[in-house]
């Protein structure tokens, strides 16, 4: 595989601007409008999993956004690698915040992409980074180097939770079944700091509201007599965590497990510039729990989050109401043994706990998933590894990430295999963000580095 640096830069043109024509359909798995998109999304993937050199390619309908299903057998003693991805992406909003919109993409350089970066929702995730496994695999069969079978499983549902895709994998086990899974979907350190994501942290997502009065009334006339449910749910929220930033619902911790002294040092010797870090982000300081480092609060401890919060007047000018309603929609980030359900439980027991009288409270779960975390002396590992040796030339550094893919977790169990996670973007690549955009060079890099995870693996588990 010495030419794979070749091919993909030869056909970098190509390939960037295939993914250009992906990233121009705006499948927002969210909003129930863009249902079409979706469909249409799934359709532009099948036909370039065809070209790429799949065998069989289907569109997989589900109760909800269709998977798109591809495979390439070869020999039936060779291993099989599981490839997933999710062409669905979030809604792009706030539009007026993005410098080009968001399904018109453009290629710019910046000062982590000197080469250039697309710049369009999905760019990063997860088009940008799925895509790179469709031309890992075009390379791999258009110069016959394919090393063993594959399969895609491309989804629509991942950024609202996946429901559709644990219905697909209940009922198509051995079609899906593989030696290990593939995923690029999460970030790696830096250009020259390559590495691989050995953990995940689960979710919890919930959304509460307070009910007051039975209608809006005038703030004035009742204000200081009657509880004001937005002042109430404030107050509530604020009881969440205390003066350390530590999470105040009982319970919340008791699964924890605390890493050892060693595990810790290990973690920080991960390359991190804090004052970059703060920089980037125009921030006077960091914040968070006591006791624990950034790259720690971000990946190995559990959080609470706020995602939005809203009622009364927000027009404009000023209206003086007492709104007979206030909303949160509240996340929490877990760490491995920390249990969804049972955290979503505890949460709301305690929410409802602590409503003082004088208005109702509600708590509604939205979705949520397990935490992941793999170990690094595994075979699946070492291969990862090596590719990555063999691809950057240093060896990448294992990191657990705080992002979540749910799914993840639902694989080990269901399909017995490991999962690795070999992903290409940065953190300053703003996915969900306004502005998200992939680089060029990480693109291409995927690219090269992916087929030699083939060959490395399959050179491992070969029987
Ligand atoms: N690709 C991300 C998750 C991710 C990004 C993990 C970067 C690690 C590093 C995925 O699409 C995502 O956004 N997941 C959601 C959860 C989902 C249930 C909506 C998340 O983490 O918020
Ligand atoms: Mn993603
Ligand atoms: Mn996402």
């Amino acid at each position: 595989m010495k030419d794979v640096k070749e091919y993909a830069e030869k056909n970098k043109d190509r390939f960037v601007s295939e993914l250009v024509e992906l990233l121009k359909i705006p499948s927002i798995s969210a909003d129930p409008a863009y249902k079409k998109e979706l469909l249409k999304t799934a359709d532009a993937v099948k036909k370039r999993m065809e070209e790429a050199g799949c065998d069989l390619v289907e569109i997989c309908e589900t109760p909800g956004n269709p998977i798109v299903y591809g495979e390439k057998i070869i020999d039936k003693n060779l291993p099989t690698v599981l490839v997933y991805g999710h062409y669905d992406v979030q809604p792009p909003d706030p539009l007026e915040l993005w410098d080009n919109p968001p399904f018109e993409p453009v290629i710019k350089k910046t000062a982590a992409h000197p080469e250039g970066a697309i710049f369009a929702r999905g760019a990063c995730d997860d088009k940008g980074q799925m895509y790179m496994h469709v031309k890992a695999l075009e390379y791999m069969t258009k110069t016959g180097q394919l090393p063993c079978n594959v399969k895609f499983m491309i989804e629509g549902e991942e950024e609202v939770g996946s429901e559709s895709l644990g219905w697909f994998i209940q009922r198509n086990k051995e079609k899906l079944a593989n030696d290990v899974i593939l995923i690029s979907d999460t970030g790696m350190i830096a250009p020259d700091a390559p590495s691989i994501t050995t953990g995940l942290r689960g979710l919890s997502y919930v959304e509460v509201t307070v009910t007051g009065p039975n209608r809006d009334l005038h703030s004035g006339l009742y204000g200081g007599a009657v509880a004001n449910p937005i002042n109430v749910l404030a107050k509530m929220i604020a009881s969440l965590t205390d003066e350390n930033n530590h999470i105040t619902i009982p319970g919340f911790y008791d699964k924890v497990e605390e890493l050892s002294k060693e595990e810790r040092a290990k973690m920080a010797e991960a390359p991190f510039d804090l004052d970059k870090y703060k920089k980037a982000l125009d921030l006077d300081d960091v914040y968070g729990e006591k006791g624990y480092s950034t790259n720690e609060r971000n990946s190995i401890r559990p959080t609470l989050d706020v995602n939005g919060i809203w009622g009364g007047y927000t027009g404009e000018g000023a209206k003086t109401v007492i709104a007979a309603k206030a909303h949160a929609k509240i996340s929490m980030r877990l760490v491995p043994n920390q249990d969804w359900k049972e955290i979503t439980e505890l949460f709301k027991k305690h929410f409802e706990s602590i409503a003082p009288r004088g208005v109702k409270v509600e708590v509604n779960p939205h979705h949520g998933g397990q935490a992941y975390v793999t170990p690094i002396n595994t075979l699946e590992y070492k291969a990862a590894n090596d590719a990555y040796v063999e691809s950057f030339g240093k060896t990448p550094i294992p990191q657990r990430s705080g992002g979540s893919i749910p799914i993840v977790a639902l694989f080990e169990k269901e399909l017995k295999s490991k999962t690795i996670l070999m992903g290409f973007g940065l953190d300053s690549d703003a996915i969900h963000s306004p502005n998200e955009h992939f680089g060029v060079w990480n693109f291409l890099k995927g690219i090269q580095t992916i087929p030699l995870f083939y060959k490395h693996f399959t050179k491992l588990t070969k029987k």
